[in-house]
């Protein structure tokens, strides 16, 4: 089984780069490319509490403005160790269909859940539907 403590690290480290004033909810999301790159996000929210980013969209999209593809690993921080919302969901089964997810409850780190995008949507809607014949 792989070693994740190097990007367990960085989703934790993550979670202080939140900007979350308003639901004091600190998340923080690492992903890892397959050439060994970890690109990390954090959660932004905004006082129309409605455009809030979640930490894991902020580092796939980080990681897709900068050029990166492959990704092999999601490691998402929260208390508790939430799994991804449902928005998180959708852009997930898009670019990082094949990534290991890992859930770290940040406040008892040893405790981690691995599963993937198919258990967490399965069925989704992707690119692959937009080729019908339509
Ligand atoms: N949040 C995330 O960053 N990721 C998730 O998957 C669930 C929720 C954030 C959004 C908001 O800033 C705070 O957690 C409370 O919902």
């Amino acid at each position: 089984m792989a070693d994740h403590t190097e990007l367990i690290q960085a989703a934790l480290a993550a979670r202080a780069r939140a900007h979350a004033p308003f639901s004091k909810f600190q998340v923080g999301a690492a992903l890892q490319t397959a050439d060994g790159a970890i690109i990390t996000g954090a959660n932004v929210e905004s006082a129309s509490y409605g455009l809030t980013c979640c930490a894991e969209r902020v580092a796939i999209f980080k990681a897709i403005t900068d050029d990166h593809a492959n990704f092999t690993t999601l490691a998402i921080a929260s208390p508790g160790g939430a799994a991804p919302c449902g928005a998180c969901r959708q852009i997930i089964a898009e670019q990082a269909p094949s990534a290991t997810l890992i859930l770290i409850d940040s406040n008892n780190p040893a405790t981690t859940l691995e599963t993937d995008i198919s258990t967490l949507l399965p069925n989704s809607f992707t690119a692959t539907n937009l080729t019908t014949d339509h």
